[in-house]
């Protein structure tokens, strides 16, 4: 108003007024957009986090931004672990009695594409030496992700020092080893790598309260672990190389080549749970040694386009048939949540999800 009448001093007429009038014009429109502005930069100040973290989304995650995601989360295991560590935490390295190591993968009873799957973990870890370059047994590393995703695991099931995980496919032992660092959980691990088991058992059981079996858990997994032992059950990256049913690995085609008939009709429902060496008997072993308010987490599921996806391959209610009488007892919580979100993977690693159990009795 001080401008308006300064202008009515200079200009005391009717041209004047006319100057003035379009000053407060002026003004009033300069003052209006300078409220929007305002009003917008206020919205981006009251954006509610779920939006923020949207957004983020929408740019995409760069390395540095996993980086940075990363590492907060570390410090802040880093503390509570510390927090929470007293003189009756354990930190013994577990020492159950691993099944007697016959080989890898036995031969007899299976199937080309396990076999093959066998051999190329065994060429990375023995030919090209993935355990010293890369955060475990994935093609090109998985770089940042790896730890990310352990990470999240452990803060979202909120794993404390002296807790038992079992990993399940545990290839170089990476798991083990972070777990211990940032939460001070203990870990028993079990890959049929036998160069990567190795590997675990030299460089990351000497430092870590942690134990490494050599097997094939789709065979072995069974009674040497004994039930309601464990906190935290994870495999991530593993499920996939797993048969979803008796003979049934991939989506496809009716039979799948090399499959037969036999294998077109799926197993019922109410008899998944009783299958041999599939996903399901596999995740059924891991809930069975997990304590009453303990978790199993597998996680990758759906990856490669939902080609090994159980919910694709065999059906949409894989899951809930496979834990069908445990959900009947209200035994159990299941969840599948999707991956993208969860551990801010790259975008066009298809829509992957873990599925997460808890035990409720
Ligand atoms: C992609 S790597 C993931 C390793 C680790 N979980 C991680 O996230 O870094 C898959 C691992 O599963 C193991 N694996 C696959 N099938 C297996 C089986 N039947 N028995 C034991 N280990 C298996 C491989 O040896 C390999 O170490």
């Amino acid at each position: 108003m001080e401008g308006t009448a300064f202008a009515g001093y200079l200009f005391p007429t009717r041209l004047g007024q006319a100057w003035n009038a379009g000053m407060l014009v002026l003004m009033l429109s300069v003052q209006s957009s300078l409220t929007m502005a305002y009003v917008d930069t206020d919205k981006v100040r009251w954006t509610s986090p779920e939006q923020a973290i949207q957004s983020e989304f929408s740019a995409g995650f760069t390395t540095e931004s996993r980086v940075a995601a990363l590492a907060v989360m570390v410090e802040s295991a880093k503390l509570r672990r510390e927090l929470l560590t007293d003189r009756n935490t354990s930190t013994l390295a577990p020492s159950f009695a691993c099944p007697p190591a016959v080989s890898g993968l036995e031969d007899s009873g299976r199937h080309d594409i396990e076999v093959h799957h066998y051999l190329r973990h065994k060429i990375w870890a023995d030919n090209f030496d993935f355990c010293r370059g890369s955060f475990g047994l994935w093609t090109e590393g998985a770089g940042v992700e790896s730890p990310l995703r352990a990470a999240t695991i452990a803060t979202a099931v909120g794993l404390k020092p002296g807790q038992l995980v079992l990993d399940v496919g545990s290839g170089c032992g990476n798991y083990a080893q972070w777990y211990y660092e940032w939460f001070g959980a203990r870990t028993i691990g079990l890959d049929y790598t036998e160069e990567a088991v190795k590997f675990a058992q030299e460089s990351v059981a000497g430092a870590a309260p942690a134990q490494f079996c050599w097997m094939d858990i789709s065979r072995y997994l069974g009674d040497w672990l004994p039930s309601r032992s464990i906190d935290l059950a994870v495999s991530f990256g593993v499920f996939y190389y797993l048969r979803v049913d008796v003979g049934r690995f991939e989506a496809g085609p009716e039979p799948m080549p090399g499959e037969g008939f036999a294998n077109a009709t799926r197993t019922p429902c109410d008899r998944l749970a009783a299958t041999h060496l599939t996903q399901c008997r596999v995740a059924r072993e891991m809930f069975r040694v997990v304590r009453e308010l303990g978790y199993v987490w597998i996680g990758h599921l759906g990856s490669y386009k939902g080609k090994w996806d159980p919910k694709r391959v065999w059906g949409k209610n894989y899951w809930p048939c496979c834990f069908r009488e445990e959900l009947l007892r209200q035994e159990v919580s299941l969840r599948e949540v999707p991956e993208s979100k969860l551990f801010a993977s790259h975008i066009d690693w298809d829509p992957t999800y873990s599925l997460i159990l808890k035990r409720l009795s």
